[in-house]
């Protein structure tokens, strides 16, 4: 359990202290993969499905290495290799999949409130890797754990989320859970890239990057979704990068020396983001990519019943 909660859906549902459990744990879980033996038994004899409906590389393989590291067995379903192509439904493979008794099913859907549904329906505990535009919760959680580290604390930090708001699970995520640990949210990117009304949820709009970034301690890149979107909501993507885009240039100044950047991957190198700034010495993504692996061994360890005993801290390597 993850408090109160046997699924992890999103984070708008989860509280501070909901949210801390989950980053405090990731804390140990990353001592565990720095040792030379990365390997547990916590979860040992515990099941993983990973059902993903939509690609990926990060959240799939750090879901898969987590639940390895666990000692869990860990089954990679993809759609395309499935019997989704000859008409079976979501909810039939879902519940077909957990008649084999996994312990958590680990779900990436375009449709938003495909886990949502599938936790309504199914015995194991269930949690989103990303459902259409709604939210990505453990990419949001991994965010947060990259500020904690980097900053000690997001108490009075302040964090600007750059791109495609209105398609963006990841945006959604960080603002259901950076307000909730002290930061501020700023929000910036094309009128047409902003959904009407987030104000509501605590963040300040912007649509001049400058003014969006000057003064802040982080600032989350996002590439734009193109995959959710109809009509094109931007001219081109030469306009776009020119207004919305970070270069070098643009963060050497306009950006606090401390400042650090953000993107949860895939980068569309040239169009929100240079590569000098991708890897230049600000970057913290490839920080976030290795702590996704901690932060989903923490996810998975709570939701699938390790016993206290069984506490990575408490397990010698
Ligand atoms: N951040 C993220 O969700 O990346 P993938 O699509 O590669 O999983």
């Amino acid at each position: 359990m993850i408090g109160r909660h046997r699924h992890l859906i999103g984070l708008e549902g989860l509280s501070r202290e909901e949210i801390l459990q989950v980053l405090d744990l990731a804390t140990s879980m990353k001592e565990v993969l720095s040792r030379p033996v990365k390997k547990v038994p916590s979860l040992r004899g515990k099941n993983v499905v990973n059902l993903f409906f939509e690609t990926s590389t990060r959240t799939r393989s750090s879901f898969e290495i987590a639940a390895k590291v666990l000692s869990a067995d860990a089954l990679n379903w993809t759609a395309a290799q499935s019997s989704t192509t000859k008409g079976e439904t979501l909810l039939d493979t879902a519940k077909n999949l957990e008649a084999m008794r996994p312990d958590v099913l680990v779900v990436r859907h375009s449709a938003s409130g495909a886990p949502n549904f599938l936790a309504r329906h199914v015995g194991c505990s269930v949690v989103s890797a990303g459902d259409g535009a709604h939210e990505h919760p453990s990419q949001g959680l991994l965010d947060c754990f990259t500020l904690r580290e980097r900053f000690g604390s997001l108490e009075g930090r302040t964090v600007a989320i750059v791109g495609d708001i209105s398609h963006s699970r990841v945006a959604r995520s960080d603002l259901h859970s950076l307000p909730k640990l002290g930061a501020k949210v700023r929000l910036c990117g094309p009128p047409t890239m902003i959904p009407l009304g987030v104000e509501r949820l605590g963040a300040t709009v912007h649509h001049d990057l400058r003014t969006a970034v000057e003064g802040v301690d982080a600032v989350v890149m996002l590439r734009i979704q193109h995959e959710r979107i109809g009509d094109p909501l931007i001219p081109n993507t030469r306009e776009y990068s020119k207004f919305w885009g970070l270069n070098a240039k643009k963060a050497a100044e306009w950006l606090e020396p401390g400042a650090v950047i953000l993107h949860p991957g895939p980068i569309n190198r040239g169009v929100e983001l240079s590569s000098d700034v991708a890897d230049g010495p600000r970057s913290v993504i490839l920080d976030q990519v290795q702590n996704g692996v901690a932060v989903r061994m923490a996810i998975l360890y709570l939701l699938a019943g390790g016993a206290g005993e069984d506490r990575p801290e408490k397990v010698s390597a």
